[in-house]
């Protein structure tokens, strides 16, 4: 089995925050943010807007971009980083209104690379027979973990929410579909690194929400190496030399980080799907947001290969190749 990409859909809360009105309330400047990050702009949700809101839209666009009954499915697989509340599963929340009660339903919590995460769990759970029609969100809410004191790290995230829905193909199937779908996915997991990206509070240490801390260099330089090494490792898993990427889909937490691994590949930068500017870092939500797009306004077609990679907290980091 084989699990193929057979729709997308995206949801990105209406209040837009430029880096001039954040410079009006943080000691910082639109020349400074967009110098070291890319970002220009990202989107906050309204007050009472929860992740399971972003996620629930995302998810009836996916469904209908599919062409799917959401009585279809047989799993829901949510990656956030920012639930509604500590428990149940904002996934549970999803079904709920999507009125598909019954099948399985959880979140993911792998933070930026949790759509990789998810999207790695849903493949197995194809690949396995335990699943045919697959719902996988990634929705985050970091405005409301984030220390808007602290212009280190309030200037860098934002809101949002992606979904895809995949179908189990069987790999000798007819209509050409055996091709598409994901080929791989790769994750990792680095324990030791807590404290250079976590949130200072949760149900079992302070018993509050707590707020985003990172050491952003060291981040930096993390990412860079890490995500070098796993889209190496998801070529040589197929056999693929870079050229035959048609899309990168990578995670959009600053344009520079980006950058590396565009070089890395020696990729041309037309093949590069950047979002970075307009969202800001969305955490579980900017790979399916920045897919979603290129999808929408025609530039990913159906064969074509796509590399989506992402790291974070944790740290974690990971990489799927698929054709879409
Ligand atoms: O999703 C995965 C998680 N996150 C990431 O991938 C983020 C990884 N890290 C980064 O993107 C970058 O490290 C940052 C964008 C966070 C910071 O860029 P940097 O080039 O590493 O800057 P820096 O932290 O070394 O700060 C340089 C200067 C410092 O001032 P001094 O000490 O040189 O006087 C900072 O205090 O810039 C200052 N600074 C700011 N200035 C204006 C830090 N934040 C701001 C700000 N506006 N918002």
């Amino acid at each position: 089995m084989k699990s193929v990409f057979i729709g997308c859909g995206a949801y990105l809360p209406q209040r837009s925050l430029s880096n001039a009105e954040l410079a009006k309330t943080v000691d910082t400047s639109d020349e400074w943010i967009v110098a070291r990050t890319g970002i220009s702009n990202r989107h906050i949700a309204a007050d009472g807007e929860l992740t399971s809101d972003l996620a629930y839209n995302a998810a009836v666009e996916a469904l209908a971009a599919a062409g799917m009954a959401a009585t279809e499915l047989d799993l829901i697989v949510l990656a956030t980083a920012t639930p509604d509340e500590t428990f149940p599963a904002t996934a549970t929340t999803v079904q709920a209104r999507l009125g598909v009660a019954g099948i399985p339903a959880f979140d993911v919590q792998a933070v930026c690379s949790g759509f990789i995460y998810a999207l790695a769990v849903a493949d197995n759970f194809i690949k396995a027979g335990q699943a045919r029609n697959v719902l996988v969100i990634g929705a985050e809410t970091f405005s409301r973990i984030l220390d808007w004191e602290d212009r280190t790290t309030c200037v860098l995230f934002g809101d949002g929410a992606g979904a895809v829905v995949l179908r189990a193909e069987a790999t000798n199937g007819d209509a050409g579909t055996a091709q598409r779908g994901i080929m791989s996915t790769h994750l990792h997991a680095d324990g030791r690194h807590h404290d250079m990206l976590y949130v200072d509070g949760g149900p079992s240490s302070t018993g509050t929400a707590g707020f985003l801390r990172m050491r952003g260099k060291e981040v930096f330089r993390h990412a860079v190496g890490n995500l070098a090494s796993v889209v190496g490792e998801a070529l040589e898993a197929n056999n693929l030399d870079a050229d035959a990427i048609d899309w990168l889909v990578p995670h959009q937490a600053n344009q520079r980080i980006i950058d590396h691994t565009v070089k890395k590949l020696k990729l041309p930068s037309e093949k590069v799907v950047l979002t970075v500017a307009r969202h800001g870092n969305t955490s579980a939500a900017s790979v399916p947001l920045a897919l979603n797009e290129a999808v929408s306004d025609g530039r990913i077609k159906q064969g074509d290969v796509i590399l989506m990679e992402a790291m974070g907290g944790g740290f974690t980091w990971g990489a799927v190749l698929a054709r879409w």
